[in-house]
């Protein structure tokens, strides 16, 4: 079993369509997953669990002073194999009010421990925003996969991230190997391969080594609630995610061996 932490400070990179397409391409194999919503905005939960509203319960509760057990929260996705423990708006409040709240950081990772060994792999999709609750994401993580746009502003996000990774790392005192995926590539402009070629230049092993191409048809997938793996089998944004996962299932980095 993993657990895979989809992070970065910067909105709009791609990181819920990272989480649903890595999530759901390992649950057509006939694994067991399960996809968390950290995100107040619940783009994940609508995603998986089809137009059904806001969710009354979801990961909000686990951060209340009574948690019920993560079992009684989760839901099934649309795709099999693969279930949801979905966002509320209340988590928002959890993200404001959670700050130097005593323990909040382990929450997940406390939570974790009681439903993980049910699954083959967990994947946790964050907010924008580095608070509670993408630290306590992070310390519950045994990867880190940081969708990264290629765009010239998507550099600085990124560096505060790694930040925060190497922070977890000392505090929890174990590894936590960072892969940083760019994504939305669109190899025509300029703007892109210049951006990509900083990316590897300053991230060097940690970087894919392939793109995820700009694909309209992961914005349909995720506009339709469709599980992408499923509804797209053969668009070129699958195929590459289905390339990536094979990736970030691949043996460690030279530099990580020794931690
Ligand atoms: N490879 C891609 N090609 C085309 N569109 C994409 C691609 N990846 C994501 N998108 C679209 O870009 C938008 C942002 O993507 P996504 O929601 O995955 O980003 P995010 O990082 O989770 O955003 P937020 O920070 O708001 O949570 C969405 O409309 C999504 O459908
Ligand atoms: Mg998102």
């Amino acid at each position: 079993m993993s657990i895979w932490c989809v992070a970065n400070q910067k909105g709009g990179v791609g990181k819920t369509t990272t989480a649903v397409a890595l999530a759901s391409l390992v649950a057509a194999e006939g694994k067991r997953v399960l996809a968390i919503d950290l995100d107040p905005h619940a783009s994940l939960s609508h995603w998986l669990g089809g137009a059904e509203g806001p969710e009354p319960r979801g990961v909000a509760d686990l951060f209340a002073d009574a948690a019920p057990p993560v079992s009684a929260l989760l839901r099934d996705s649309g795709a099999a194999g693969l279930q949801v423990l979905p966002a509320q708006p209340a988590l928002a409040t959890v993200e404001r009010h959670g700050v130097g709240k005593q323990g909040m950081g382990l929450v997940l990772s406390r939570a974790l421990a009681e439903v993980a060994p049910h699954y083959d792999l967990v994947v946790l999709d964050c907010p924008p925003t580095l608070g509670v609750l993408m630290v306590s994401a992070l310390a519950a993580a045994d990867l880190l996969v940081a969708p990264t746009q290629t765009e010239p502003l998507a550099l600085h996000g990124l560096a505060g991230l790694l930040r925060t990774a190497q922070m977890i790392e000392r505090s929890r005192g174990r590894a936590l190997p960072v892969r940083i995926v760019p994504t939305m590539y669109d190899k025509r402009t300029r703007a892109a391969q210049d951006t990509l070629a900083t990316l590897r230049e300053r991230y060097a092993a940690s970087v894919w080594e392939e793109e995820i191409p700009v694909d309209t048809r992961l914005r349909e997938a995720s506009r339709d609630a469709q599980a992408p793996a499923l509804a797209h089998a053969l668009s070129r944004g699958v195929v590459a995610y289905a390339r990536l996962l094979a990736w970030l299932r691949g043996a460690p980095l030279p530099e990580e061996k020794a931690a």
